[in-house]
């Protein structure tokens, strides 16, 4: 049998709204059981292609200089590579010893990055994407809430940096949608107007379209928002 004729092996990753896989490995803070230790926070789990490398450099420089922000939403940050814990840890040394990146210096990263020379939790998230490398993640991204569920992925290439405010956005989003029993328009930002829950029968709609509905506006019966002040959200949202 030749290469191209062997059966293409089946790739396994978790969903939207799956239970996120769980495993036991080793990282540069210790040992972790997950999704288990991370129970009652939220997580973004998310792999990177390799150690040494400049993207991933300026992605962890940018992630840990942000890591304060993102605890402030309850929010804890996994990192995984299809690397060695001592090449985990000479990485993040020089980095923090050596590199800057847009004004960004002497960054320490305090968050674990998961040894996964095995790849066996690449494989069980779908992080490694043959057709792009057989042997290096890519840049996937899972926002995990604190059940444990898969709330959102994300994936960019490997030539291709993350945008960190995009993923403190959904962050947000995911957590304003949960506490306000509301969904988030295009590009929303808290302050912005949210979306109202879809009317489930034609008696709301009639009602919302009469505009019964004190603060809520309805274009058409089937999009109204209302608004939402970014204090309010904040103080739901944001730990003190
Ligand atoms: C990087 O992080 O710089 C990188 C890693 C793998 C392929 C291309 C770029």
């Amino acid at each position: 049998m030749t290469v191209n004729e062997m059966p293409t092996p089946v790739v396994t990753m978790p969903r939207i709204g799956d239970p996120a896989p769980s495993f036991t490995a080793a990282t540069t803070q210790g040992d972790i059981n997950f999704p288990a230790d991370y129970l009652g926070r939220w997580v973004i789990l998310f792999s990177h292609p390799a150690d040494f490398t400049p993207v991933c450099t300026s992605e962890f420089i940018t992630f840990a200089s942000m890591q304060d922000e993102f605890a402030a939403y309850n929010t804890d940050l996994v990192g995984l590579s299809v690397d060695g814990l001592y090449s985990h840890i000479a990485w993040l040394r020089t980095i923090k010893e050596k590199i800057s990146y847009k004004g960004m210096r002497d960054v320490e990263v305090t968050f674990p990055l998961i040894d996964d020379v095995t790849m066996e939790v690449a494989r069980k998230y779908g992080m490694i994407m043959p057709g792009e490398d057989t042997t290096k993640a890519v840049r996937a991204v899972f926002v995990i809430d604190p059940e444990g569920v898969v709330r959102t992925i994300i994936y960019y290439p490997l030539s291709t940096g993350r945008n960190f405010d995009e993923l403190l956005r959904v962050v947000k989003a995911l957590q304003t949608a949960d506490a306000f029993d509301v969904a988030t328009p295009a590009d929303w930002r808290p302050g912005d107007a949210v979306i109202v829950p879809p009317a489930g029968s034609c008696g709301t709609a009639q009602s919302r379209m009469s505009g019964d509905v004190v603060g809520v506006e309805c274009q058409d019966w089937f999009f109204c928002t209302r608004e939402l002040p970014a204090d309010e959200v904040e103080a739901r949202i944001r730990r003190r």
